[in-house]
């Protein structure tokens, strides 16, 4: 589904990416670990083109997309649901399911605002409360169902468990699961590494802009260092 190799990003004199290289499969769920200013969001904003790469090669389904601006990544099926939940807070919550429309690729709106409302039964009973008044949990179910609207086949999710509590959690990260049965590839950045690591079934972790370490989820879940180093012990 999504290739990159050789990555580099610069912000000035920051080298936030120094040559970062990883794939998603199709129908897979690949997580992105690491601790602050490793370079996890600048990974995301890089594929979705927010900022644009110094050097590498960044591939989707086989053609390369260095030619390519955020609006043509999101026609491809690229969808981004940012840090910090970004919904327009004076907008209710229907209205902001309907702008994760505007950008999708068919017609078939309705039936995905119903998934939505299936996956997230508290959106559906606050359809127009405005979104600025929603619970920190709520804002993030309607980040991520916006960004199901775009009808996406990868999903870039950028820290769904930020600032959340823990029941909360587990909900969301269950519909993420679900939302990869239903066909979604998904690249999941994430500072919760266990919970992380238990949905996914590959795991890269970054440091400095560089990928430390990497493998199957079951097995860095087993990996001594990334225990001591992520999962507190
Ligand atoms: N717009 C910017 N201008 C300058 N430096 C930036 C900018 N955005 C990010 N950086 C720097 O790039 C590095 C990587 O930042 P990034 O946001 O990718 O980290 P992160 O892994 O997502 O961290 P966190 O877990 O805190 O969200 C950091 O050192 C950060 O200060
Ligand atoms: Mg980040």
């Amino acid at each position: 589904m999504l290739n990159i190799q050789d990555v580099h990003v610069n912000y000035g004199h920051v080298h936030a990416l120094r040559g970062i290289s990883l794939t998603v499969p199709k129908g897979k769920i690949v997580s992105l670990l690491g601790g602050n200013g490793a370079g996890k969001s600048t990974t995301l904003k890089t594929i979705s083109r927010l900022i644009q790469p110094k050097k590498g090669l960044i591939e989707v389904e086989g053609k390369s997309m260095l030619k390519v601006n955020s609006s043509q990544i999101v026609k491809s099926g690229i969808i981004h649901c940012p840090e910090n939940r970004r919904v327009f807070p004076l907008f209710t919550v229907q209205e902001n399911l309907q702008i994760g429309a505007i950008t999708r690729r068919n017609k078939h709106v309705k039936k995905d605002l119903e998934r939505v409302y299936h996956y997230f039964p508290r959106l559906k009973e606050r359809i127009h409360q405005k979104a600025g008044t929603l619970s920190g949990g709520e804002q993030q179910m309607l980040a991520i169902g916006r960004s199901l609207m775009g009808d996406p086949k990868l999903l870039l999710l950028d820290e769904p468990s930020l600032g959340i509590a823990p029941i909360l959690v587990k909900e969301i990260f269950e519909i993420i699961k679900r939302i990869n049965k239903e066909g979604t590839s998904i690249l999941l950045v994430e500072q919760n590494a266990n919970m992380a690591l238990d949905i996914s079934d590959y795991s890269y972790v970054l440091e400095n802009g560089c990928i430390a370490l990497e493998g199957k989820s079951k097995e860095l879940k087993e990996n001594d260092e990334v225990r001591r180093l992520y999962l507190g012990g």
